[in-house]
Order: structure tokens, then C-alpha cells, then sequence
């Protein structure tokens, strides 16, 4: 078998797939969030290597996975995060993470050093998730940790230098820190100069598919796995859940929902007709990119929805009550501006709302508003494609929104899209055990493990009286960024 290890922003996921495509066992660890102050969040890059070695000490203990059956390893990981190691690599601070908006100024200090040529060469604009402006707060702010750091590392890189002690970062991380020229897939010198970044502290790059290295001797006896396990570089989870979900193609969109949410297509060539309307990032597939719009809190606001008002339900009972409540929840609207947003709007300021709270609405109401804001936001999103004239005509949905029958018609509904539910979804976690499967040659190329991996289990037709009612809704939804915009 293969180890895929998905490394999010609540916790780690590892999963063991056979050459089959089955899931043959699964460990999932969490680990804390920090947010020591408002816009700021943060993690410890040792506990992300903690819990997923917990988790793969779990499939070999407890699953009885054997070590000497895991062929090869790779990873999905939480992009944008700022991992700065000194110079024995060792972690000088916590790590910033891409939920973080802290940077507001040092993405107006980009603007305005760059302008369009920022676009022009990253095909994003700057925005505070991003690496690029993280290591400037780093400088300006704290000197005595910028004159120690020697390298930085995006999350999923870290951990793999951690278990193999190499160092690198591939193409699709690397996009994600806009310090690298999309066209030519090299370091820009023209962003380091302009924005004061030192070459040194750029890591090697490396191909998603890969092969870096195997397990050292000291990570083999920490974790039970085998020295002779290949390696795989691994990717960016967006562009890890797109291979996993079979987005190999620009006729088909994801929706996937973890704690942000994501709207993502195919791209053959960097399109340069978005102008940093959408990201633009390099794919794990060698030659291919990706575009994506991405809402900051889409499960992150249910989580938060959950714990604060929901704690006597589980999860699912919560989803199943939702369901139970009428279309458009009795009138209320939520937005789901929780941490600030990315896109359609760049805003990091701004905050949710409910609107049109009314006595006769139950807590039930509440939740299936949250649920239909964060789809509303999705549908945000896919305009930005429509307004192109883009060619897609499925969505294929992974994550939170493609576990409940409820949530996979509610997005057909408010998308008035084709939604398709995946045989045994695995979200990204399946891209990352694909790039190990295709590394180890198990298949000739991604296409043909795609066929084996990723099946469709069932399609959501839009329902045309219900998508009616949803884009009434809609305009309502639409109404509320600018309405509120100033409020806060
Ligand atoms: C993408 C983004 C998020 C993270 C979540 O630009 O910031 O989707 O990748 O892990």
C-alpha cells in the first residue's frame, strides 16, 4: 500500500490505499489552533509531526499495517503557512498559518513596489494568506528572528524534512508563497529584490511526483515505519483534492469544503485573463495549473457555529436538523465573513453577519442558514467563472458539503449545476496517496490511476423549482458585503 498524509488545519489524516484505490485503514490526530490575537493564527510545527506520527503509529499498531507493505509516502498539506527554521533547522516561531490577515500593510507595501507586474508574474495578487507577505511582517516585525532564519518551508514540507531529512518545496507550495515567476517555475528575482527577500531563505524546489528520499534511521525507530519507504515531495491540498476528486480536465469544477472552502478549475495554461481575480497556482501535474477562489471560514464557520451553539448535537444530528428547517431558514441570512474573506472579495476586515433574524426562527433555522451562506459564498465563487465564459459543466464536491445527501442538492440547488457525490471520497488525502502511487510506477501516468481511484457514485440534478426560490435568495446574499462592508 501507499500512506497518504493529509495535513490540515485542524488535524492530520493518514490513510492507507492499496494499488486498488481502497482505503485499507485510516488515523486521523488533531492539534490546536492558536489565535493570540484577532487576525493572527498560528500552529507548532512539532505537533503537526507528533500527531502524524501518532496517526501512522496507529495504522501499524492498531490497523496492523505492516511497515514493510507501505511501498511509498506522500503529502497533501494546509498551504501559504510560514515554517522559519535557523540555521540547524531548527523552528525559530510558531508558524502562520493561511487564515492569518495580519499582513494587510505588507500586502499594500507589494502593491504598491509592484503593481500589476505582481499578476503579471505570481498570477495572484497579494493577499494576507500568502508566504511572500508573511516573511515581510517577520522582517519589519520581529528582526531578532529574521536575522536567525536560514530557510523557510511551507507545512507539508516541514513534516516531510522531518521524516526524511531533506529539504524542499514543490511547485504547487510554491506557487502559494507568490515568490515564484508562474511562466518560467523559478524563484523571482524580481519579487526578492523589490520586496527585500533574500535568495538563501528560498528552499529547493522540487516536483510534486517526486521521489525525495526515504525514512531516516531515527524517524524509522520514532515511527515504526520502514527505512526502505520511498518518499514522494507531495503537493498543495487544493491541488491534491483536485487529483484526487479527477480534476484533470477544465469541464469539471471542485467544491471542496474543509475549514476554508474552495472553488477550483483545470487550467491547461496560466490564464492570465483573471488577473488575480481567482489564485492561480501550479498543479501537482507536471505542465498543468489550477485556478481557485477560496472562502476563508466555510467549515471553519460551521465548526465555530457548532461549538458555540450546538455542543448538546453531534455534527451530523446538527446537518440532519438543518435539513428539516424550510428553504431560505425563515427569512434569515448568514454570510460567512468569520475571519475575513478572500474572495469574490479581498477583505480581511470585514466580519459575518445573520440577517433578518425574526421571532419565529429556531435554532434549527440558524444552522440551515449558516449551511446555505456558506454555499451562497461557493456560488460567489463559480460567478467569477461564469462571468468568463468558462466551459465547466459538472461540480464535483469533496469534503464537509459531499457527506450528507442534504448538502451535495443543496449545492446542485443554489449552483443550478450537475453536482457529483465520489465513490468513497477521500478528499486530498487520496491526491497525496496517488502522487506515491504513480511515483512507484504503479500506473503510467495520473490519468490512468484517476480511472482506477476515482469513481462516481451518484450525480445531484438541480431542481428547477428549488434553484427559483435559491436565486431569490441569492440577490439577498448578494446585497449584504456591501451593505455591511463599512459596518464593522
Ligand atoms: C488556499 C488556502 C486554503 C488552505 C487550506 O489558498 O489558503 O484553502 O490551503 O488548507
Amino acid at each position: 500500500c501507499v500512506l497518504g498524509v493529509d495535513l490540515g488545519t485542524s488535524a492530520v489524516k493518514v490513510s492507507a490505499v492499496t494499488r486498488a484505490g481502497t482505503i485499507l485503514a485510516q488515523q486521523s490526530f488533531d492539534y490546536p489552533l492558536n489565535q493570540p490575537q484577532p487576525g493572527y493564527s498560528e500552529q507548532n510545527p512539532n505537533d503537526w509531526v507528533m500527531s502524524t506520527t501518532v496517526a501512522i503509529v496507529r495504522l501499524i499498531l492498531d490497523d496492523q499495517i505492516r511497515p514493510e507493505d507501505i511501498e511509498g509516502i506522500s503529502y497533501s498539506g494546509q498551504m501559504h503557512g510560514l515554517v522559519l527554521l535557523d540555521k540547524q533547522y531548527q523552528v525559530l516561531r510558531p508558524a502562520i498559518l493561511w487564515n492569518d490577515t495580519r499582513t494587510t500593510k505588507q500586502c499594500a507595501e507589494i502593491d504598491q513596489l509592484l503593481g500589476d507586474q505582481f499578476v503579471k508574474i505570481t498570477g495572484n495578487r497579494p493577499l494576507e494568506g500568502f508566504t511572500l507577505p508573511k516573511l515581510m511582517w517577520v522582517k519589519e516585525n520581529e528582526p531578532e528572528i529574521w536575522k536567525q532564519a536560514e530557510l523557510f518551508l511551507t507545512p507539508k514540507d516541514y513534516v516531510r524534512y522531518r521524516m526524511t531529512g531533506t529539504l524542499g518545496i514543490d511547485y504547487s507550495d510554491a506557487t502559494g508563497t507568490t515568490l515564484l515567476d508562474l511562466h518560467t517555475n523559478q524563484w523571482s528575482d524580481v519579487i526578492c529584490d523589490a520586496c527585500g527577500i533574500p535568495k538563501r531563505i528560498l528552499p529547493p524546489l522540487v516536483p510534486s511526483g517526486e521521489k525525495v528520499g526515504t525514512i531516516t534511521a531515527q524517524y524509522a525507530e520514532f515511527s515504526g515505519l520502514s527505512q526502505q519507504t520511498v518518499v514522494f515531495a507531495g503537493g498543495a491540498d487544493n491541488a491534491c483534492g483536485a487529483l484526487g476528486a479527477g480534476i484533470l480536465t477544465p469541464n469539471k469544477v471542485l467544491s471542496s469544503i474543509g475549514t476554508s472552502g474552495v472553488i477550483l478549475k483545470y487550467e491547461a495554461q496560466p490564464n492570465d485573463e483573471y488577473q488575480g481575480q481567482v489564485q492561480l497556482e501550479d498543479h501537482v501535474i507536471p505542465n498543468a495549473y489550477y485556478s481557485m477562489g477560496v472562502t476563508l471560514a466555510a467549515g471553519y464557520s460551521l465548526s465555530w457555529y457548532h461549538r458555540t451553539f450546538c455542543e448538546d448535537q453531534s455534527f451530523d444530528e446538527m446537518i440532519e436538523t438543518a435539513a428539516q428547517a424550510p428553504k431560505g431558514a425563515h427569512g434569515l441570512l448568514f454570510t460567512p465573513y468569520i475571519v475575513g474573506e478572500r474572495a469574490p472579495y479581498a477583505d480581511a476586515n470585514i466580519r459575518g453577519s445573520f440577517i433578518g433574524v425574526d421571532a419565529r426562527q429556531q435554532r434549527a433555522d440558524f444552522t440551515r442558514a449558516v449551511i446555505e451562506g456558506i454555499t451562497f459564498s461557493f456560488r460567489d465563487l463559480l460567478n467569477i467563472y461564469r462571468s468568463q465564459q468558462s466551459d465547466f459543466d459538472t461540480v464535483v464536491a469533496i469534503g464537509g458539503g459531499a457527506k450528507s445527501d442534504f448538502w451535495l442538492q443543496l449545492q446542485a440547488d443554489i449552483f443550478n449545476t450537475p453536482v457529483t457525490k465520489l465513490a468513497n471520497e477521500q478528499g486530498p488525502g487520496l491526491g497525496a496517496a496517488m502522487l506515491a502511487a504513480v511515483g512507484l510506477g504503479w500506473f503510467p501516468d495520473f490519468q490512468a490511476c484517476a480511472e482506477v481511484f476515482v469513481t462516481t457514485q451518484r450525480v445531484y440534478q438541480p431542481n428547477p423549482l428549488n434553484v427559483a426560490k435559491y436565486d431569490e435568495l441569492y440577490q439577498s446574499y448578494q446585497a449584504i458585503y456591501p451593505a455591511t462592508k463599512d459596518v464593522s
